[in-house]
């Protein structure tokens, strides 16, 4: 009974939340777009635009991020260093060689690795790939240079263009803002210089906005129990639903058209199962010893048509407090409220297994975890060593509802006074939230 409530809280939490934009385990992840102004010459500028992202654990994966705004006026791009327009746009009006676009409403690419080296610029270049802070801050950055035309029409709400994009499924950007102007060093740090003018777009990432379907659930099994607890049923969408497609066990899938104008993200193809989703994770709760319990945690990735590279996993777990070992995965504590230690996120080792390939390749990634058995909270019963919320690449995972969970023998339904308790408390913490 008190798990059921504590499930509820946390269901409530995370059903509540995700329409807001906000995601309590990263409450301070955001996108940030800067407009650096380096230099105004007269009928034109040189802008310096970089996009960080500052998710913990979310990162934009391949066909990459296609940045976008509206001019207010009659602007155009002259040139452009790591990063390119789509599309040209009707440049008629100029004579002698044409600008880079002429278009009302840009979109930007950034470059393929490789690209000549006189048009690239530092941290340009990774076809629009943005990798987690926590994964990989240095390539959690892109950025590339223009020179454009000023309007000729007066803006009196400033010169920045409006209406940001990032082309990514979940994303929306706010209005720019001015902020203090960037400095940077000169001469070995004796000297700062800094841009003209700074402005800033924060964009910010919603799950209910990018999709309202899950992508990603659970599955439960444990030592002491034989019964394997699957994935919910329609997890992710039913089998038979109109455009619930899949493959089936032993038919190959149809011929699969990659993309090749990566102008899309492919809308997952995934094998058969009663929960549909692309990606199942596995808890398997494998030993216990005398001071150490071992968790066994399998990433499986039932999608045809995609391989997931730099996937990450954010766990939560009171026991993460005491990890003592992690084999084959890299994990990092994420410690957003000081002292509850309850959250990390794991991730795959580079080369060995940082990419999880599809389905038709057999892709899975396995870890085993060792955790200390920490007095007066270690449990087993009462599905205590089970997680309690896990999402994958930032997607919430559907957990299967906690009265299912393996459970000891002969622990049975017993209303005891400590679950009375348990109750209790939880009901005092959900009042609080509601
Ligand atoms: C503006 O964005 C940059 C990252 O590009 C960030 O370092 C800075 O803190 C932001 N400024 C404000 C005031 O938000
Ligand atoms: C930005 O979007 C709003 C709402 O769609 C629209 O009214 C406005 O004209 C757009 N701005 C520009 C410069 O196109
Ligand atoms: C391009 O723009 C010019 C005006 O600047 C216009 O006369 C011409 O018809 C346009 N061409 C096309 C193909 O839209
Ligand atoms: C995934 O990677 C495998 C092996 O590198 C490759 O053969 C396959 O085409 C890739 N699949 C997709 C959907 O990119
Ligand atoms: C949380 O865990 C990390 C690593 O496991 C540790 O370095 C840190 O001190 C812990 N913090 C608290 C408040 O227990
Ligand atoms: C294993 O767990 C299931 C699901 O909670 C339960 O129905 C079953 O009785 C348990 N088996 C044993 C042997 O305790």
């Amino acid at each position: 009974m008190g798990i059921v409530l504590i499930f509820i809280f946390f269901s409530l939490i995370s059903s509540i939340l995700p329409s807001y934009g906000f995601d309590s385990l990263d409450p301070n992840g955001k996108i940030t777009i800067t407009w650096d102004f380096m230099s105004d010459n007269d009928v034109t500028y040189d802008v310096r635009v970089s996009i960080h992202n500052f998710q913990l654990f979310r990162q934009i994966d391949l066909p990459g991020w296609k940045l976008k705004w509206a001019w207010k006026s009659d602007e155009v791009i002259w040139k452009m260093w790591g990063a390119e327009a789509t599309e040209q746009g009707n440049c008629t009006r100029f004579s002698g060689e044409p600008p880079h676009c002429c278009l009302k409403e840009p979109t930007i690419v950034d470059l393929m690795p490789g690209a000549p080296y006189n048009i690239q610029t530092a941290n340009c270049c990774r076809g629009g790939v943005l990798t987690s802070m926590t994964q990989d801050p240095t390539n959690s950055v892109a950025a590339f240079q223009m020179n454009f035309n000023k309007g000729t029409v007066y803006n009196p709400d400033g010169k920045m263009p409006e209406n940001f994009t990032l082309g990514i499924p979940g994303y929306t950007c706010g209005k720019a803002i001015q902020v203090p102007a960037t400095k940077y060093t000169k001469n070995g740090g004796r000297r700062w210089e800094q841009y003209l003018e700074t402005w800033n777009v924060t964009c910010t990432y919603s799950q209910f906005r990018a999709s309202p379907s899950p992508k990603c659930c659970v599955s439960l099994s444990a030592f002491y129990n034989s019964t394997i607890v699957p994935c919910p049923q329609c997890s992710c969408n039913c089998q038979g639903l109109p455009g619930a497609e899949c493959v089936k066990y032993g038919e190959t899938p149809p011929l699969l058209q990659l993309p090749h104008d990566t102008e899309q993200d492919l809308q997952p193809l995934v094998r058969c199962s009663q929960h549909m989703c692309p990606i199942r994770v596995h808890w398997h709760i494998k030993e216990s010893y005398r001071e150490y319990w071992r968790v066994k945690i399998t990433i499986t990735n039932l999608n045809f048509v995609k391989n997931y590279s730099q996937w990450n996993l954010v766990v939560v777990h009171p026991n993460l407090q005491s990890i003592e070992q992690i084999f084959s995965f890299n994990y990092k504590s994420l410690d957003q409220y000081g002292n509850i230690n309850d959250t990390g996120m794991f991730w795959g080792v580079q080369y060995y297994n940082d990419m999880l390939l599809s389905n038709d390749h057999n892709g899975n990634a396995q870890s085993e975890v060792l955790l200390h058995k920490d007095k007066g909270i270690f449990n087993f019963k009462d599905g205590w060593a089970f997680p309690r919320r896990i999402s994958f690449n930032g997607d919430e995972c559907v957990m299967p509802p906690p009265d299912d969970y393996p459970r000891l023998p002969n622990s049975g339904h017993i209303a005891t006074r400590r679950s009375f308790i348990v109750t209790f408390l939880s009901l005092i913490v959900l009042m609080m939230v509601v």
